[in-house]
């Protein structure tokens, strides 16, 4: 049974400019907008068999709904994120807070040392593959995987409207990647394709409707509506995709994929 995180979105909005997706004069039609979430949330927890825990939604915190950003939780212990931007790291104590109300040891990282969860933190057998530049600080790699005993591979981020990996790079299963190789340098491709034998090379088209932020649960795949070739390789691949329309979300940046944590 594979666990979630996720924050309704009762106060989410575009309020501030923190990454190339987000502009003030595009605000998010919010009826609509929960209108989505719920029905992600069903699909996540009714078809794909996610077992989901919710958190409080807080006034004032309108990227709250991206719970991939809190952090990276495995086992009992959760290394709490260092948001890049002021606007972010007020949710820092309410994500702190709920992981601490539920047991887990909560390990915090040195303040200059920025790391957005698992926004940009993958564990993949024995390795960690993680993504800095727009958000990410590179030294916080080693410094995460070390508290799981993980060995940190870092991917350099090249293109600013894939600012964390989640937009770029889903790991489907031990042997099963989908990227979108020109989000990445030359370097990181050659890194994701000496630890996948398989590897889907997500197209621009599919890219920008992120595609590649999709909620893997087992070998059921929740992502945006409208990925048409990505949903043939994944169903090609013995993989159940699950299509959701979350088009108020991508307009701060984000999809299925940042709206979950995993609770590994
Ligand atoms: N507006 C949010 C930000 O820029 C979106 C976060 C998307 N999360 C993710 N895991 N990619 O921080």
């Amino acid at each position: 049974m594979t666990r979630v995180l996720l924050c309704p979105p009762d106060y989410y909005g575009v309020e501030y400019e923190i990454n190339p997706w987000m502009h003030r004069e595009q605000p998010a039609d919010l009826p609509r907008a929960r209108a989505q979430w719920r029905e992600f949330r069903r699909i996540l927890a009714e078809e794909a068999g996610a077992e989901v825990e919710e958190m409080p939604p807080r006034p004032g915190l309108p990227d709250l709904v991206f719970t991939a950003n809190a952090g990276l939780a495995i086992g009992n212990v959760f290394v709490a994120s260092r948001f890049r931007f002021a606007q972010r790291q007020r949710e820092e104590p309410h994500f702190q807070e709920w992981f601490a109300e539920r047991g887990y040891e909560i390990v915090r990282l040195p303040p200059d040392l920025y790391f957005e969860g698992e926004g940009d933190a993958f564990p993949v057998g024995e390795d960690l593959f993680a993504g800095y530049h727009f958000r990410s600080d590179i030294r916080s790699h080693r410094a995460v995987a070390e508290v799981f005993g993980l060995h940190a591979l870092s991917l350099h981020l090249a293109d600013a409207r894939f600012y964390h990996l989640d937009t770029c790079f889903a790991p489907l299963d031990e042997r099963t990647v989908a990227y979108h190789p020109p989000a990445f340098d030359d370097y990181g491709c050659r890194v994701i394709r000496a630890r996948f034998q398989d590897c889907i090379e997500v197209n621009e088209a599919d890219a920008l409707r992120f595609g590649c932020n999709a909620s893997v649960i087992g070998r059921h795949v929740v992502l945006n509506a409208g990925c048409d070739s990505l949903n043939r390789a994944l169903e090609e691949r013995g993989f159940v995709a699950h299509p959701v329309d979350v088009s108020e979300f991508m307009k701060a940046g984000g999809a299925t994929k940042c709206m979950t944590l995993l609770l590994r």
